[in-house]
């Protein structure tokens, strides 16, 4: 029997995730940005703002962005690495980038924009000063592959910075149930008429290893001085690792 694993609440072989995964974003990209601030009530701003504020990425940095989506990240790393930096916006989904690079081509931003899959990155070793990726890692088959790869194409010293949903609070959960299976289904099907890639965004946020578990899990990739913080009683944790 072939390795199986989870898309949402289901069990899949392996080799079917990511195109399940890929379906969801070829199908939501046109709209994703607004389901974003819809969903998120404009937290996910918040977040990425403070992933930027605290990275210690300098001007002059080279900075890899993964699952990079519609390119909110890469948008605030050209901003802090400057003329003199390098940041790169890649994603494994053609109509997620072309969303991203149109967006940052409007803004007046050109960044080098590559299709690229987080398990097999084509960047050299020991090539950027920092690495991100924001809510891409949960869709990920192989995490173990992807996080060690990161860490190859990170130069000694450099950063990983990981955002993603994580586990909430105690206390919140039944009101976080709540939105996120009864509204935000309904949410995606009125904007972007697709509720099963919304029911999917709810379940595997529920399927992502907690925060512990994926400090662990940079610990075996190899990062070191791995630590988290949580953001919004634990809705979203950012995690940040070392390569030594
Ligand atoms: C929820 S979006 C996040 C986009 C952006 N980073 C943001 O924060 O708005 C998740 C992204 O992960 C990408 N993704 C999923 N699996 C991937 C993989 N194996 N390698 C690279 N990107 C992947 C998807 O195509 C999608 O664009």
């Amino acid at each position: 029997m072939n390795n199986q694993t989870h898309f949402g609440f289901k069990t899949v072989d392996e080799s079917e995730k990511a195109g399940k995964v890929a379906e969801v974003f070829h199908s939501v990209a046109q709209k994703y940005d607004v389901m974003n601030d819809l969903m998120s009530g404009g937290l996910h701003r918040v977040w990425k703002h403070f992933t930027l504020t605290t990275s210690g990425v300098r001007a002059g940095d080279k900075v890899l962005d993964i699952a990079g989506g519609t390119g909110d990240l890469a948008r605030g790393w050209a901003k802090r690495v400057g003329k003199s930096g390098e940041v790169w916006l890649t994603d494994i989904n053609s109509s997620m980038l072309t969303v991203g690079r149109d967006r940052l081509l409007d803004e007046g931003l050109i960044l080098p924009v590559s299709l690229a899959d987080a398990e097999k990155l084509p960047f050299p070793d020991n090539y950027f000063n920092a690495v991100s990726v924001a809510f891409g890692l949960r869709n990920m088959t192989h995490k173990d592959v992807a996080l060690k790869e990161m860490f190859r194409v990170l130069k000694p010293g450099g950063k990983l910075l990981v955002l993603e949903f994580s586990k909430v609070w105690k206390p919140l959960a039944p009101f976080y149930d709540f939105y996120s299976f009864k509204a935000l289904p309904v949410m995606g099907k009125l904007v972007a008429n697709d509720a099963d890639s919304y029911q999917y965004l709810a379940e595997s946020i529920r399927m992502h290893p907690d925060q512990e578990t994926l400090k662990q899990m940079m610990l075996d990739a190899g990062f070191g001085r791995v630590d988290y913080h949580n953001m919004t009683g634990g809705v979203v944790a950012l995690h940040k690792g070392i390569k030594f």
